[in-house]
């Protein structure tokens, strides 16, 4: 008889946005007149820019024709894309990243997840908590965790690091000494970052315990503040203790297209070996390339003209999380997040729980936002709001709030 694996069974299930779905769709359904503005699921909304869809249409015609046609893609990606994502995200800000340190994959949802796979599963790792849930998850489906507590929201043998108000939403170095740290700056959901500085300081603990350090970028592109890293690689030592993963969803809208990569630098060895043969191999062994179409679609984005479109989507947005932000904070309400990052995290009044403030905010102001407490047991008392919607709808938004 076959056994499953039983890991998955630890898993209390994902209801966050089935929750969220099934309420809305309650609600819509006892008030067909109510029109319902969208700010909870992190999709970008803009389409692509003119350079993607440039790159697009002439890769399909190069895969038309027989002298340009392209079969599998290189398992770790085409040279023009790794050579463009070296110069421009790394070299181009000081950043000693070669090109062949570079795995293209299809987005760092896929990557942060598989990660685990080339570590033992005897490595205690480290979370923040709210914490993107993937991270958590794929650990639990690999067995580096134990059982799940319903009442501390918590699994056993997890090191979670809490990001409150008191601390700035910033995880502060743990008591006890972690195998695996994953950081991701700017955060997902509170919005918040860390300076350049206090990610040294996660660099330089990691170097001193041996640790890695699994850093998301994936909201890199949304960094305004001169004191942000833009890559741990800004960091002395990263080389030796940090695995970096980025996405070209957030910035260039490539949700839906899927691309992304992983940043492993040679230097990162546990005894003789590198890490980075290990994720090669993999690599080569479970994945057989992002499409060539997509990867010159991405490489669009490093263009002139398409490093300024994407600027302009950017902005587009983060124009939305200042409105947003300022306009919540104007009425009264403790907001955080929305300056290097498209989410905004509201504390919700009146000590409300993150899913009453939610049915509220949905009855009273057809508004739909994440409850923080979906991302953790310290994000319970507050709420994510997404800049990814239109002006219009962030500005509707606003002053339906205002009328609550
Ligand atoms: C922190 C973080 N990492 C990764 C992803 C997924 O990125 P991708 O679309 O490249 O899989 C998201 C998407 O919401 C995210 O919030």
């Amino acid at each position: 008889m076959f056994k499953i694996n039983e890991n998955y069974l630890k898993l209390p299930g994902s209801y966050l946005f089935s929750n969220i779905a099934k309420k809305v769709a309650a609600f819509t359904e006892a008030n067909p007149d109510r029109d319902i503005i969208r700010l909870g699921i992190g999709d970008v909304t803009l389409p692509l820019k003119p350079a993607v869809i440039d790159a697009l249409h002439g890769a399909v015609d190069e895969m038309g024709r027989a002298e340009s046609f392209k079969g599998y893609a290189p398992d770790l990606g085409y040279a023009f894309l790794r050579e463009a994502i070296a110069k421009n995200d790394f070299q181009a800000r000081g950043c000693q990243i070669a090109a062949d340190e570079i795995f293209v994959s299809d987005g760092a949802k896929s990557d942060s997840g598989n990660i685990g796979e080339i570590f033992g599963v005897d490595n205690k790792i480290a979370v923040c908590d709210p914490v993107y849930p993937v991270y958590v998850d794929t650990n639990v489906m690999a067995g580096r965790t134990g059982l799940y507590n319903p009442e501390t929201e918590r699994f056993a043998g997890v090191i979670y690091m809490p990001c409150l108000e008191s601390n700035g939403f910033a995880p502060e170095i743990p008591s006890e000494t972690p195998d695996i740290i994953y950081l991701c700056f700017p955060n997902n959901p509170t919005g918040a970052t860390i300076t350049k500085d206090q990610l040294q300081e996660w660099v330089d603990y990691a170097n001193k315990v041996g640790a890695v350090i699994i850093y998301d970028a994936a909201y890199e592109a949304y960094i305004s503040e001169e004191s942000v890293a833009h890559s741990i690689y800004e960091c002395e030592g990263a080389r030796t203790c940090a695995i970096e993963m980025r996405s070209f969803s957030k910035n260039a809208g490539f949700t839906g297209l899927r691309l992304g990569y992983t940043v492993i630098p040679k230097d990162l060895k546990c005894g003789d070996v590198t890490v980075h043969s290990l994720w090669a191999r993999r690599h080569g062994t479970k994945f057989n390339g992002a499409p060539y179409i997509v990867q010159r679609a991405g490489e669009a984005i490093y263009s002139e003209a398409g490093k300024k479109q994407t600027k302009e989507s950017v902005a587009y947005y983060m124009e939305n999380a200042k409105m947003i932000r300022e306009g919540l904070a104007a009425q009264g309400y403790s907001v955080s997040g929305g300056v290097n990052a498209p989410y905004i995290w509201l504390k919700t009044p009146d000590q409300m729980t993150s899913w009453e403030f939610f049915d509220f905010l949905l009855e009273k102001a057809g508004v739909v936002g994440t409850p923080g407490s979906g991302f953790g047991p310290s994000g319970e008392g507050y709420f994510r709001l997404t800049a990814f919607g239109t002006h219009e709808n962030s500005k509707a938004a606003l002053e339906r709030i205002a009328m609550m």
